[in-house]
């Protein structure tokens, strides 16, 4: 880049950053992540710095704050709420304590860490132990006064007691002395994190989305939305929650452990993994660990909180800007970052559906390498504004393909290029067609090359037909010479079919054909996820098995689509889970002649279906709710599971208050600490195995 584009460049990206801190800190909104807008500032930061020439005192990086909203009345804090600077590796934590051993040689630095919940702060005000005031930050100096809505999360006390927990802490009764004179007389300002679990966001969004509403974007936007708005209903329907982390009234306390300690003591919940460090090696440890941990909490962190323990060592550190020097965010690689999109190419689906993708230019994004990110469809391309060129903000999370979630339009140069919806297949060049709602394009030649590949691919697939020695290359060279062209011919294939081929020796086709013929036999579900039907996934088709085998007797292909020609869209969204859109795809699918015609050939080949078996049991487990932890001894996970569910009962992954049941197998995960948490019954495996066998 040239100095003048340098120039420009930082003149766009101030602006941007810009209008995302106003959107944020004033208006209560947000169009992009803090990770995403972090990537821009540090973008900023890096061209200031090798251009300070460029830097003006009114650059987002020479800032701090924002300005609070009128909505709600406000309220001045007493002491300023600070905010915490962030390293983002080991080199970075370790500079930050030679730093400060730097500016204060005889401290003591041992450390107290907890996680970095990713929610919202609110300070807590008690007087004379009745909760008188919640705020949110603000600007750190005047915030908004959110008690109505607060009041509604079970977990914050309204009055203070001194609870009988235990906790080690050889100072702890002269602790609760002081504290329950203040409780009697005085004020007490607690300070903590509200936030939203996992699971209760994904229900929000389930039943947003069965009720045609856009899904919201993430537990914390949620958490802080249900906090910030006037309703107290709303908020109370939210299941919000509440960790406390600080209590920043003296009550003659020494460390910052003193602090965590007398939360509980006061009956607030705290992190569980917060513990005490004796260096800052102990801490990097802990840091490793946790994020190895992250993916399967109930909640987002995104990263943690590393306080230096002792409380004289903390105040001679003192603060600069809005954070003191004695505590730092040791954050964990965002799951969000900036690039460039600089193709945009298409690939078509078993469904026949042309599905958008988007090249970038690689990027670390979480601690993965990305190159590519799914677009979804072209109505998705123009609601983002997207252009082949343009600088956006990819997001991944867990397994899931990397999305692009914004772009800025802000920051294009002139050159970027407009993306046109394709009027063919890439493929077979036949016609495309929109869905009923527009947005959806598909190839509407049932024999394109692309969709019987993908849907072979899916049909032989390990949770489907699960037919070894069946790969895609082999797939694809049967389909290229046209021995198979949908997926009932592969049980029409014969040793002579295969022979001549290159790589297949007479023993390998033979192995093959056998291979196949085992698999003539599968289970209804099986069967039903492996036709590929739009919106039915490995769960939903488990739930479609039971619900038919309830009703009739099916034990071949042409009993499946009779059975499906007695529902209707409105009888198949009794099922739970199945909406609308399932509902409909499902008779689409079973009205189709092809379809029609690939099912009778199925069943014409000898396929055997088994129902799941609809026992007198069957509703003995009837709405409980189950989670697994631990090592089973009598079957695998996969095994109890599908036990669990053909008694009538759910599956979760993780424990809250609507867990009935958590069956404990050996070498248990923290879910059993949680199942105790919450007085949730708990079942040794000999307990599951007489329920099972009643
Ligand atoms: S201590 C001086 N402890 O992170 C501020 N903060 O980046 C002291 N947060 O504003 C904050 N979990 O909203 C602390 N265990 C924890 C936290 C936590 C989440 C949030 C909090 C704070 C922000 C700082």
């Amino acid at each position: 880049m040239t100095k003048k584009e340098i120039k420009q460049r930082i003149e766009k990206l101030k602006k941007e950053i810009n209008y995302h801190r106003y959107l944020y800190h004033v208006l209560d909104r947000q169009e992009i992540s803090e990770s995403a807008l972090d990537s821009l500032k540090h973008e900023l930061y890096k061209l200031e710095q090798e251009n300070p020439e460029f830097i003006t005192k009114d650059s987002p990086t020479q800032r701090v704050g924002g300005v609070p909203l009128d909505k709600f009345e406000k309220v001045r804090h007493e002491k300023r709420m600070l905010s915490l600077e962030d390293v983002f590796s080991k080199e970075e934590f370790e500079d930050w304590e030679r730093r400060n051993k730097k500016i204060y040689p005889s401290g003591k630095y041992e450390y107290f860490g907890e996680l970095k919940i990713d929610g919202f702060a609110i300070s807590l005000i008690y007087k004379n132990g009745v909760l008188e005031v919640a705020a949110t930050r603000g600007d750190g100096v005047v915030g908004e006064d959110v008690t109505q809505n607060i009041k509604t999360i079970e977990s914050i006390p309204l009055s203070l007691q001194v609870h009988d927990v235990f906790v080690d802490n050889k100072n702890i009764e002269k602790y609760k002395k002081n504290i329950e004179k203040i409780i009697k007389k005085g004020t007490l300002n607690i300070k903590g994190e509200v936030y939203m679990t996992k699971e209760v966001f994904e229900q929000i969004n389930r039943q947003r989305e069965k009720s045609g509403e856009p899904p919201y974007a993430n537990p914390r936007n949620t958490a802080a939305g249900s906090i910030r708005q006037l309703d107290p209903n709303i908020a109370r329907s939210r299941k919000l929650e509440f960790l406390a982390y600080a209590i920043t009234t003296d009550f003659g306390h020494k460390t910052h452990k003193d602090e965590h300690d007398m939360l509980k003591v006061l009956g607030f919940k705290t992190d569980k993994y917060a513990s005490l460090f004796k260096n800052s090696n102990e801490v990097e440890k802990f840091w490793e660990e946790i994020l190895k941990k992250r993916d399967s909490l109930p909640y987002q962190i995104d990263g943690l909180v590393i306080n230096i323990n002792d409380n004289k060592t903390f105040q001679m550190l003192g603060v600069v800007g809005k954070a003191p020097r004695g505590a730092i965010a040791f954050k964990f690689p965002a799951e969000e970052a900036t690039t460039i999109v600089c193709d945009v190419s298409v690939q078509v689906g078993r469904t026949g559906v042309l599905t958008p993708v988007a090249h970038l230019k690689p990027i670390n994004v979480g601690g993965t390498v990305v190159s590519r990110a799914s677009l979804h469809n072209y109505d998705e391309i123009r609601r983002l504004g997207l252009k082949i060129g343009d600088t956006v903000v990819v997001q991944r999370s867990g397994d899931v393909i990397p999305k692009v979630v914004k772009v800025f339009e802000n920051l294009r140069t002139g050159k970027e290029k407009e993306i046109k919806e394709p009027k063919k297949c890439p493929i077979c060049f036949s016609d495309v067609k929109k869905d009923k709602n527009g947005v959806i394009l598909r190839c509407e030649n049932k024999k394109c090359p692309a969709k019987s590949r993908e849907s072979l691919h899916h049909f032989v697939s390990k949770k489907a037909f699960d037919i070894d020695g069946l790969g895609p290359k082999i797939l694809d060279k049967l389909s290229d010479i046209g021995l198979i062209s949908d997926f009932a011919d592969i049980f029409f294939l014969t040793e002579g079919d295969l022979v001549p081929i290159e790589r297949f020796a007479e023993k390998s086709a033979k192995n093959l054909i056998e291979a196949i013929k085992s698999k003539k036999e599968i289970e209804l579900a099986k069967f039903l996820y492996a036709l590929g039907i739009l919106h039915v996934g490995e769960e939903t088709a488990i739930l479609l098995a039971k619900y038919l085998a309830k009703k009739s007797k099916i034990k071949k292909p042409s009993d499946v689509l009779s059975a499906f020609d007695k529902e209707t869209e409105e009888s198949l969204q009794e099922i739970p889970d199945i909406g609308p859109k399932a509902a409909e795809s499902i008779k689409n699918y079973f009205k189709d002649k092809h379809n029609r015609e690939v099912l009778q050939k199925l069943n014409d080949a000898g396929i055997i279906i088994k129902s799941p078996k609809i026992s007198s049991q069957a509703n003995l487990l009837e709405g409980k709710v189950f989670v697994l932890t631990g090592e089973l001894k009598s079957f695998t996970r996969d095994e109890a599971k599908n036990i669990i569910r053909d008694l009538g009962g759910k599956v979760s992954s993780s424990v809250s208050s609507n867990t009935d049941f958590v069956v404990v197998g050996e070498n248990p995960g923290s879910k059993l600490q949680k199942a105790e948490k919450l007085k949730i019954k708990t079942l040794s495996e000999e307990d599951f195995l007489k329920i099972i066998k009643k």
